[in-house]
């Protein structure tokens, strides 16, 4: 049964999940009409380097990912942050810029498997490869259990067989 959202305008939705979860693919099919709904770090990455999959610029990425955010949100815009936010830290950044801007604070978890990362990561262009996946599942692991006391006001947990959603979002 797909997942239904229906959100304020003022939402910020933290995509949260492994490399090869879907993430991006979601964003794109669900935000399609307006695509600037959502902020990618691999596109903030290649923003400042060409490089979306460069390791060595992740400050200044993030720096970029925060800032926009922080402007859509002072402007009023819903928005999708489209990052892997695995380690507690990069979820509380996000989720203190939606606090401070009197958003709504929603997680959206990709329950994926091992397995099914590394197969998608395999078909796909760019690949992070097996070792990443494998530390991002682990972190996966530990973010569920985190997640409940990090007192986001909703979160949706997507599991591999069941990636449906309706998104309704207030006019
Ligand atoms: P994404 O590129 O959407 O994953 O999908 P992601 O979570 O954003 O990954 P990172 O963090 O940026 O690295 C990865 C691959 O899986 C396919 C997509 O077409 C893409 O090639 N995919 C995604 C599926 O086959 N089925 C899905 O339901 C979702
Ligand atoms: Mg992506």
């Amino acid at each position: 049964m797909p997942v239904s959202m229906k959100l304020p305008r003022r939402t910020l939705l933290v995509l949260c999940g492994p490399a090869g979860s879907g993430k991006s693919t979601f964003a794109a099919r669900y935000f399609s009409a307006i695509p600037t709904m959502v902020v990618s770090s691999d596109y903030c990455r290649a923003m400042i380097c060409d490089d979306p999959t460069n390791q060595q610029v992740n400050r200044d990425t993030f720096d970029v990912f925060h800032y926009i955010i922080r402007k859509r949100l002072f402007n009023g815009r819903f928005t999708v942050a489209d990052s892997t936010a695995l380690h507690a830290e990069a979820r509380r950044k996000l989720w203190e810029l939606a606090f401070h801007f009197g958003y709504l604070k929603c997680l959206v978890v990709f329950n994926v498997s091992l397995a099914t990362c590394l197969e998608r990561d395999r078909l796909r262009e760019r690949q992070v490869g097996s070792q990443v996946i494998e530390y991002h599942i682990r972190l996966l692991q530990k973010a569920l259990q985190e997640i409940p006391a990090e007192q986001w006001d909703r979160v949706y947990v997507l599991n591999e067989d069941d990636m449906e959603a309706t998104i309704e979002i207030d006019p």
